[in-house]
């Protein structure tokens, strides 16, 4: 049993107490590798940011849990070195069993979600007040985020064909019976790069498509039943026009891409959202680099010239990300 402050690491609750009353979000960027986390962690530093390093079951896969949780340890060692110790929460992203949420608590994550909101609703406040219970207790108080209402869209481990916008007269009574810290709604996002058919989307006049706007009045009412409750806003990435075509100029095909608009976020980050998820925007920028530089210099083959510019990329993203869409620069 680890607790996560043996590894310098924060929960979400004083973070989102102050992200809410500041009218910012705190950005929880997803990572499964060094150089991810090395991105996410420079770029926190520079802009004196808070973060919540976020990890997928598919992560956990990919890279090893205990590897993983001594990244996390490393991500707050390397931001004392870089000179400003930022608050670091590692949070497990898309929690599907008590089981795993209890491994996760148990190897020093201070964050869980648990997702249930592919079961009915009764089911869904049944499994996350039994993973609230267990991380509510622990020595340590580990945050919980739970969801209702459903994301389209397709992940490794995360897909669902259509959304179901979140009823605003189901919160205060999930809120309520689950006693979840905070709350991830669905109020139009969706997961990936392709976050809605062509068909719901206008064009301009450059033929590049425009997504249908977010569900404003569904936050504004869920705002309603609960007053100053933390919100999460999952699918949150941009989809930046200029890596995909980056990425297509180098040999790529990312057919029918389309994001969140940035004045979107912006405007939802100063409301009750305090934590707005980005993996997809970190992929596209890491792809495209990596793709120009093997394109444009055939006969590198130190991993280290390749993947050394999209991290630098990465954290120039992130930096971004930080200070002119989710406002948490200069919070930390
Ligand atoms: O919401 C899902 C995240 O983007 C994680 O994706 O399951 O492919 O790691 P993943
Ligand atoms: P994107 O696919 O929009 O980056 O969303 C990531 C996410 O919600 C992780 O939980
Ligand atoms: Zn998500």
């Amino acid at each position: 049993m680890t607790s996560y402050k043996e590894l310098g690491l924060v929960n979400t609750k004083e973070l989102f107490k102050k992200a809410v009353s500041g009218g910012y979000a705190i950005p929880a960027y997803n990572f499964n590798n060094m150089e991810q986390m090395q991105a996410i962690i420079q770029a926190c530093v520079e802009t004196k940011s808070p973060v919540i390093l976020q990890v997928s079951s598919g992560a956990r896969k990919y890279a090893n849990q205990n590897i993983l949780k001594n990244m996390a340890r490393g991500a707050v060692e390397y931001a004392h070195e870089l000179g400003y110790d930022i608050p670091i929460v590692l949070h497990l992203d898309h929690g599907d069993s008590f089981e795993l949420c209890k491994d996760c608590i148990e190897t020093g994550f201070s964050s869980v979600m648990i997702d249930g909101s592919h079961l009915s609703y009764d089911e869904n406040v049944a499994l996350t007040k039994k993973v609230c219970e267990l991380a509510h207790s622990q020595k340590d108080y580990v945050t919980v985020e739970g969801e209702l209402g459903v994301l389209a869209g397709v992940e490794d481990d995360v897909s669902s064909e259509h959304s179901h916008y979140t009823q605003p007269s189901e919160v205060i009574d999930f809120v309520g019976k689950t006693k979840v810290d905070s709350l991830a709604i669905s109020i139009g996002t969706s997961h990936g790069r392709a976050k809605f058919k062509p068909e719901q989307c206008t064009r301009d006049a450059n033929g590049i498509l425009i997504p249908p706007p977010l569900r404003f009045d569904i936050l504004e009412e869920v705002e309603k039943q609960i007053p100053g409750f933390p919100i999460v806003l999952h699918g949150s990435s941009s989809v930046p026009i200029e890596y995909v075509h980056m990425i297509e100029k180098y040999g790529g095909k990312l057919t029918d891409s389309v994001g969140i608009p940035e004045e979107q976020l912006r405007k939802a980050a100063k409301s009750a959202v305090c934590k707005i998820n980005i993996d997809s925007d970190g992929r596209l920028a890491m792809t495209a680099l990596i793709r120009k530089i093997l394109v444009e210099k055939p006969d590198e083959f130190d991993p280290r010239k390749i993947l050394g510019p999209a991290r630098d990329e990465l954290k120039k993203l992130y930096s971004h990300k930080n200070q002119n869409v989710l406002g948490s620069a200069g919070r930390a």
